[in-house]
């Protein structure tokens, strides 16, 4: 099976044709890696590292065209494009230097003349399975870290994006990478399904990564956990953002406008719904409507707040969210929903919407806890708004659809912060910020439905492609036995002053 890339803001242009991969040859591409890694885990990890740094200079040397390629090929507007390969240059750069870290530790012993260590050893094998909005970032968040640690990878990326990651591929084998140690396959969903349980039953896969839709994340976690595995899942959101009456309202409607519609609302930590105190309700929902009604929508490489989805399918997800809106919602933000063309026109549109899969930006507002608009990821351009009158409410209701990935809190008292950083289940949280636009060294992922506690980024992702090992060494010269022959000093337990 082939697999065509368009570019989603002018569908006649084929940004590439690859040629798919089948199980079989998944397979053998995981028994190469496989073969591969037990070399690569003997280089020394600063060397490793090196290779890694060679890998982030090349990146930043082809900064332009590999981020005109994801506009090209995924739609962002340029400027989050270069942002995004900013930070697979950032990913890179955190852990060049982790090659001379990888620390372990020394421990004391309980017994004398004996030596405790620890050690982080390389999984082996990983397989990482990753989405189309972040076709270089999030991928670079599995890539880097499980080769510095002496991992192989067989990468299966989104079959939207195939150019971006044969690009980057190429990047990371032109730094240094062996060809065997990072292959890249092309698949669909069934077929990559089929080979990784494969690949599971014939101990070729160590370690399995997905950024995804939590339906898929919840299979692919169940299949490891067959094979004693835990997955490293970064899954969908529904991500809150709270706005108390004390916010500085400029500020939370700046956030809210880049959070909801920046990347056509396709980020996993794209707001989800905004909660607005019944004190600020109005006047908030009404500055937020006006503003995304005037914002820019259309070509990526123009001045636009967002340009296409990333496909059709994705355009169709859409649609059928925007079947849940009921009659006691409110819309607002657009001349209209759903596709724009030229009889569904949007005001202000910039080139022609015709060529691609472009859509109108959409407010619901009036959401209750009942509404299954509450409790579905929409990943899409469209945010979801909703009344309440303190933070304890606020905190019930960003918690109570079990997704947990990213949320955000503008309030000028601390107390606020406080109690909602404490009270909000999600992996991320956001003072006066909005709730994407992660820093690449910061722990990122979820809990609950977003994901099974795994994170990613900083220090935090090699506890995902590294096993400690522990090892202690008895220099005494006879059977010491642990928690017997251990030392006891006196003391007089009956003492009182
Ligand atoms: C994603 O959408 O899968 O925090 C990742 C952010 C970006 C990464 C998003 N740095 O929005």
């Amino acid at each position: 099976m082939d697999f065509i890339s368009k570019n989603p803001a002018n569908l006649s242009e084929i940004v590439a044709k690859t040629s798919g991969s089948t199980s079989a040859q998944i397979i053998s591409a995981l028994e190469r890696a496989k073969i591969a890694q037990r070399k690569w885990a003997a280089i020394p990890a600063p060397a490793r590292g090196r290779v890694i740094a060679n890998v982030g200079r090349l990146v930043e040397k082809n900064k332009e065209n590999l981020s005109k390629l994801v506009t090209k090929e995924m739609g962002k507007v340029f400027k989050e494009a270069l942002g995004e390969v900013q930070e697979v240059i950032d990913t890179c750069d955190f852990f060049l230097g982790e090659g001379r870290r990888l620390y372990g530790q020394t421990v004391p012993s309980e017994m004398p003349n004996k030596n405790l260590f620890t050690y982080r050893m390389p999984v082996g094998s990983v397989f990482i399975i990753t989405a189309g909005n972040f076709p270089a970032a999030v991928p670079s968040w599995y890539l880097v870290p499980a080769l510095l640690a002496g991992n192989s990878v067989v990468w299966k990326p989104s079959e939207f994006t195939p150019a971006v990651a044969q690009a980057l591929t190429k990047l990371f084998h032109a730094g240094g990478i062996p060809e065997d140690l990072l292959i890249t396959v092309v698949a669909d969903g069934a077929t990559t399904f089929e080979a990784m349980e494969s690949g599971l039953a014939k101990g070729l896969i160590n370690k399995i990564g997905f950024t995804g839709s939590t339906e898929v994340g919840r299979r692919i976690g169940a299949k490891a956990g067959e094979y004693v595995q835990s997955a490293c899942l970064e899954l969908g959101g529904k991500n809150p953002m709270v706005v108390m009456p004390d916010a500085n309202l400029d500020l939370a409607l700046d956030g809210a406008l880049f959070a909801g519609f920046g990347t056509a609302g396709q980020r996993c930590t794209s707001l989800g719904t905004l909660w607005l105190h019944e004190s600020i309700h109005d006047e908030f929902l009404a500055r937020y409507s006006k503003i995304v009604e005037s914002a820019k929508v259309g070509d990526p490489f123009a001045d636009v707040l967002y340009g296409p989805m990333i496909s059709e399918k994705y355009l169709e997800n859409h649609l059928k969210h925007l079947e849940m809106i009921q009659s006691h919602h409110k819309v607002s933000g657009s001349t209209s929903t759903g596709r724009i063309t030229k009889s569904n026109p949007r005001a202000g549109f910039v080139g022609d919407p015709e060529s691609g899969v472009f859509a109108h930006p959409v407010i619901v507002s009036g959401l209750k806890f009942e509404d299954e608009l509450y409790r579905t990821e929409t990943f899409g351009p469209l945010v979801t708004v909703g009344k309440f009158k303190n933070l304890d409410e606020a905190l019930d209701l960003s918690n109570g659809h079990g997704y947990g990935l990213s949320s955000a809190i503008y309030t000028r008292d601390p107390e606020n912060v406080w109690r909602f950083r404490e009270g909000i289940s999600a992996g991320m949280v956001s003072v006066n910020n909005s709730t994407s636009g992660a820093e690449a060294h910061l722990p990122f992922g979820g809990n609950g439905k977003s994901g099974n506690g795994s994170r990613q980024s900083g220090i935090w992702v090699l506890d995902q492609f590294t096993r400690w090992q522990s090892m202690n060494w008895d220099w005494s010269n006879k059977l010491q036995k642990a928690q017997m022959d251990t030392v006891e000093l006196a003391h007089n337990p009956d003492f009182k002053i």
